[in-house]
This record gives C-alpha cells, sequence and structure tokens, in this order.
C-alpha cells in the first residue's frame, strides 16, 4: 500500500461531533471570533438529536405560569436520585430559557398556544409542561436551526470524517488525527482546544436507539488522553421502542405518544403499569385507570397517568411483563393511542411517527396499537467536566452533551437531553474560544506511529471480522450489562470483553481505505470496547439499584452510596475504577429539593437545625425539635 496522504489543516477551536452539543458549541466558538472546524462522522444534520422527538425541557411558563428554573432544577435533581452533577442541574435548570428563546430567534419554528406562546408538552417526571415542542421533530428542526446558524458564522464542515486520536503535547491536546471516509485521507487538524461533543455509545447494544456511529468515540479519546469519566453505570434505556421489522428493532417510539394519551398494555390487555408504582412515586402517580384518564383532560392538580413515570421505572416494569409470559409474540407490550384519540388529533399531535410508521412498517397507528420494547438510549455518564466551562481534566480539551457526565446522575428526565445540548454546548464553545486565543498553534504534530497502527487492519492475512466481534460485542453487553444486571453477568461480560479487547488489535480488513465500511468500523471497535468495558467495571461496582442502574442482587436503593460517583481513568495496568464524594450542595438549594407538599414540614426542621447548630458546642441546650405531624 502506498504511503496515506496527510491533509493538514489549523484552527482556533476543533468540534468533533454535529449534533446539538457540537453545533451549539461551534457556534458560540465562531461568535467569539475563533476559526471553527466541526468535524463529523456522518453527514451535516443527520445527528442522533433528531430522534429526541418530544421537546427541549425549559421552564418558560408558557402553559403553567408557575414553572420556575426552581421547580426545573428540582425534578432534575430528583429523576437522578441524588446522583446529579446540583451545579450542572442549576445551570441547566436557569438557562434552558434563555437558550430556547435564543433558538427561536434563529429561526426554529416552535407550536404556539392559544395565547402565540410557545408549546409546551409534558413528559414523565416534570412536575409541569415544560417540554417546548415542535409537534414530534423537536430534535430535526433544533438541528436544522443550529446547523444553518454554524453555516452562516462561518463554520468549516468536514462531514464523513471519523476520529481516531487526539494528538497531545506536554499533556496538552493540540490536535486530532481523522479520516475522510470518502477518499480514505488522513487529516491532521492543529488547534488551540477540541471541544468533544461525539454523543454517546449506545451502538455497544444489541438493541439500541442510537444511530450506527455512536461508538463511545469520544468516551475513548478522552479516556485516552488522561481525562477521567463518571456515573457510566447509568445507562437509560428508553421503553418504547420497536420491536419489529427486524431491521427497524429499537427505532424509538417518542414518549410523545405516551404524553398525548397513549397508554401501555401487556398482551392480556392489562394495563399493567398500576402494579408497578414505586413507592417514592406513590403520591404523584394516579393509582386507577379513571384517576389517570382524568389528568389528560385536566393536567392540573392531579396524579399522572403511570405510563409518565420516569424511563428507567416503565422500562422494567415492560421487562418483567415480557419475562413473565405476558408479552406480544415480538416480545414488546402495547402501546395503544389509536383508541384513546381521535384519527385527526394522532395526526395533527405525532405527524412523524404516523408517516413513519406507516412508510417502514406499514403500520397505521390512528388504527392499531405498536409493539414496543426498552432499547438501550443514552449514558447519563460520560466525560467528567468543569460545571462552568465544559474543560475535562487534560489541558485543552472539553467535552459537552451526552459524551459528557452531567446533570442528570442515576436517571434522565425527557427534554432534559435537548436542555443539556443547549446550555453546556454554548459553555464548552465560548470556553475553548477563550483558552485557544491564549494559546500559540502548536507545531505539526509527527503521527507517523499513530498512522501505522490505524493502518495494521489491512496487513493482516487473516485477522478477525469487524462485523463478527461486532456481533459478540453487542450480545456481551445486552446479556451482561442489560437492563437489570447480576455481580455474575457482570463478571462473565467484563471477562468477555477483556478477550474482545485483545480480539480487536487483530482485525483483518480487506480493500482499499477508499470508501470501506470495514475498515472504519474496525477503528470504531477500538473505540466501543473501551466504552464499553469502563460501563461494565462502574456497573460491578455499584452494588445498590438507583435509577436506571439496576442489580437484580441489590434491589434496593442504599443511602450509603448516595452522593458518592464512580469514575474511571486508564492507567498504565488499564482501566481503574475509584469513588468520589459529590460535593455537598448548598443549604439554598437543598431547601429547593423538597416537594411543595413537603415545604412547611422542611421549613420548620430547617429553621430548628439553624438554631440548633448556632446554639454553640454540644454543651448549650438544642432548640425543641419541631412537631413531626406539621405537613
Ligand atoms: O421520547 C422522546 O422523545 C425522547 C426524548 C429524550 O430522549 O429526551
Amino acid at each position: 500500500m502506498r504511503d496515506p496522504e496527510i491533509t493538514r489543516l489549523s484552527y482556533d477551536v476543533v468540534v468533533v461531533g454535529a449534533g446539538g452539543a457540537g453545533l451549539r458549541a461551534a457556534i458560540e466558538a465562531a461568535a467569539q471570533g475563533a476559526r471553527v472546524a466541526l468535524v463529523c462522522k456522518s453527514l451535516l444534520g443527520k445527528a442522533q438529536t433528531v430522534m429526541a422527538e418530544s421537546g427541549i425541557a425549559a421552564a418558560l411558563g408558557t402553559v403553567h405560569a408557575g414553572d420556575t428554573w426552581q421547580a426545573h432544577f428540582r425534578d432534575t435533581l430528583k429523576s437522578g436520585e441524588a446522583q446529579g452533577n446540583w451545579r450542572m442541574a442549576r445551570l441547566l435548570a436557569e438557562e434552558a430559557a434563555e437558550r430556547v428563546l435564543e433558538l427561536e430567534t434563529w429561526g426554529a419554528a416552535f407550536d404556539r398556544t392559544d395565547a402565540g406562546l410557545i408549546q409546551q408538552r409534558d413528559a414523565g417526571g416534570h412536575r409541569y409542561a415544560r417540554l417546548a415542542q415542535v409537534g414530534d421533530r423537536t430534535g430535526l428542526e433544533m438541528i436544522r436551526t443550529l446547523q444553518m446558524r454554524a453555516v452562516q458564522l462561518g463554520v468549516d464542515v468536514h462531514m464523513e470524517c471519523g476520529i481516531h486520536r487526539l494528538l497531545t503535547n506536554h499533556g496538552a491536546v493540540c490536535g486530532a488525527l481523522g479520516v475522510r471516509q470518502g477518499t480514505g485521507e488522513f487529516l491532521v487538524f492543529r488547534c488551540g482546544s477540541l471541544v468533544l461533543a461525539t454523543g454517546g455509545g449506545g451502538r455497544a447494544w444489541k438493541v439500541s436507539s442510537n444511530a450506527q456511529d455512536h461508538t463511545g468515540d469520544g468516551m475513548a479519546l478522552a479516556l485516552e488522553a488522561g481525562a477521567v469519566a463518571a456515573d457510566l453505570e447509568f445507562v437509560q434505556f428508553h421503553p418504547t421502542c420497536m420491536v419489529h421489522p427486524p431491521n427497524l428493532r429499537g427505532t424509538m417510539v417518542t414518549e410523545a405518544v405516551r404524553s398525548a394519551g397513549g397508554v401501555l398494555r401487556n398482551a392480556l390487555g392489562r394495563r399493567f403499569l398500576f402494579d408497578y408504582i414505586p413507592a417514592r412515586l406513590r403520591a404523584e402517580t394516579a393509582s386507577t385507570e379513571d384517576e389517570a384518564d382524568a389528568w389528560y383532560d385536566e393536567r392540573r392538580n392531579r396524579r399522572r397517568p403511570p405510563e409518565l413515570m420516569p424511563a428507567d421505572v416503565v422500562s422494567r416494569a415492560i421487562e418483567a411483563e415480557v419475562k413473565a409470559g405476558r408479552g406480544t409474540a415480538y416480545g414488546g407490550v402495547l402501546l395503544d393511542i389509536a383508541s384513546r384519540r381521535s384519527a385527526a388529533d394522532i395526526r395533527r399531535l405525532l405527524p412523524s411517527t404516523c408517516r413513519r410508521f406507516e412508510q417502514l412498517s406499514g403500520i397505521d397507528i390512528t388504527r392499531d396499537a405498536i409493539e414496543v420494547a426498552p432499547a438501550c438510549h443514552y449514558s447519563m455518564g460520560g466525560v467528567q467536566v468543569d460545571p462552568q466551562t465544559g474543560a475535562t481534566a487534560v489541558e485543552g480539551l472539553y467535552a459537552a452533551g451526552e459524551v459528557a457526565a452531567g446533570p442528570h446522575g442515576a436517571s434522565r428526565l425527557g427534554g432534559n437531553a435537548l436542555a443539556e445540548l443547549l446550555v453546556f454546548g454554548r459553555r464548552a464553545g465560548l470556553h475553548a474560544a477563550a483558552h485557544s486565543s491564549k494559546r500559540a498553534l502548536p507545531e505539526d504534530a509527527d503521527v507517523s506511529g499513530s498512522l501505522k497502527v490505524l493502518l495494521q487492519p489491512f496487513n493482516r492475512a487473516d485477522g478477525e471480522s469487524p462485523y463478527a466481534l461486532l456481533a459478540e460485542l453487542q450480545a456481551c453487553m445486552h446479556d451482561g450489562v442489560g437492563l437489570v444486571r447480576t455481580r455474575e453477568g457482570l463478571e462473565a461480560a467484563i471477562e468477555k470483553l477483556n478477550c474482545l479487547e485483545m480480539r480487536v488489535s487483530n482485525v483483518a480488513v480487506p480493500g482499499a481505505r477508499v470508501f470501506n465500511p470495514g475498515w472504519q468500523l474496525a477503528l470504531e471497535l477500538r473505540a466501543m470496547v473501551v466504552y464499553a468495558k469502563a460501563t461494565a467495571l462502574c456497573a460491578l461496582e455499584r452494588e445498590e439499584t438507583r435509577g436506571a442502574h439496576a442489580r437484580a442482587d441489590f434491589p434496593g436503593t442504599d443511602a450509603a452510596w448516595e452522593g458518592t460517583r464512580i469514575v474511571v481513568r486508564k492507567t498504565a495496568e488499564g482501566l481503574r475504577t475509584s469513588r468520589e464524594r459529590l460535593p455537598a450542595m448548598p443549604d439554598e438549594l437543598r431547601k429547593l429539593t423538597v416537594p411543595d407538599e413537603l415545604k412547611a414540614l422542611y421549613e420548620e426542621h430547617y429553621t430548628w437545625l439553624q438554631r440548633t447548630s448556632s446554639s454553640g458546642s454540644g454543651a448549650a441546650t438544642p432548640a425543641a425539635e419541631p412537631s413531626r405531624t406539621t405537613g
């Protein structure tokens, strides 16, 4: 094979990934005057963000005037079961509304209320209707708007280009090495700062709502460069994804269907979710069909239908029904909107979902129920970043969006991913631009060693097939690191992943570099195995059930684990986990996390605690403890 051609390019800021976070980061960096490259594996616009259909969570208060950032903050932390980074949860809740309004000034056409304000829909775990919506294609409208803006600002877009190495100089990131798929040419980007916005690694599971290119690249690149990842054990499974036909298995059916009145029934016709309401959600969840149905009419001061419980609760309930033999022929349950809404309403509220089913599977959802089951959807964990700036532990390296660990903790609310992309994408772009402006562009890097490694798959006569290894990896994650885990299953998965790690370095690919998807997969597999293994190690370590992380052998939430994060880093001996405490939340924020119904009781205790602690050392007589019957 000839020596590979290398194209060398220089920018102030390189953003890897062109979903919502990458585009928003690129826009902000360009707005600061930086020369920006946006590098993506797919075509521009073909982002996972498009699949977030229901809306962007933001306390605009257009439907429920009572909504505030404080209420959004509380819902976010509550859903994360005290594991979310509260600094990021606060920024998310405080800034999401401004980011949505800004998107509107850039041309996003949100749906309207009768009063002409941005329409907001309900979603599981949000106390108020909070998801700013564009029908059931909010993510698509967001990407369309952001990409127009990025192009207007002169961002250079490099499409169909995978980044396979970060280049460092004295420990600081100074560029990246990539391959342009169409030509097979190597690209060396030199830059002052680099933002990772590569999304998650959901393709490592057999059944996934993620696009093909979600292969954990950013997580692996960051770990290899010396960054730290956190919360990886928390992997969200979207409850309602298609199970049939086989080529569409895992395609997400938006929560907007349930928000519009869709209910879930098992194969016997029972609305089974009433049997799975956990104690912590009983106060806010309807316990009978009549009560649940009344909510759809009034949407205020009533308990919400169980279909709008958090994703992890609904997903596990579906899996339990199927395992108990009450599932459908294809191993799912039935999502029924047809019997609940008029055909005209369904077409008006869910146009994309109707069209997708009609065109792809010949199903008319205005007449028939849909078979659905959980699929791997979103990683709450990721690269650990500074909440304000998105900076990782490596100088010059920033991360935003799903690739970063953040505000969600143990579970994520629908709509919070889109909000996160805008809020933290902007922050990462802003600070990456500021950092690069203080740094001279690094020297051209020597990448000959890395090129040899990337080209190795062509030099093996009889190595392994990347496609066979991918299938084994996906089966391993599905079986051992799925919706419900056990020590035994996780240990077996880690053993298998150790073995796959070695086999991945013996992959062989026929043909040449030009348009060679096998080669691209061979390079992606390296990242996927790192991400998968890091996830399995964290899942093994957390011996409790919390949010999306369910352990059949540790079925309860253990208070001893509260506020403890598992972090993972790459060492000379391989991936290693350790534990960190989340910083304590200040009292004024802690107060916000108390539900309205308990506020009076909390205030009383809080005042009592303050009086007690200010009454001096243990010698002083504490104030009388308040009565426990209040509230
Ligand atoms: O169901 C949905 O539309 C998914 C939204 C999300 O992942 O935030």
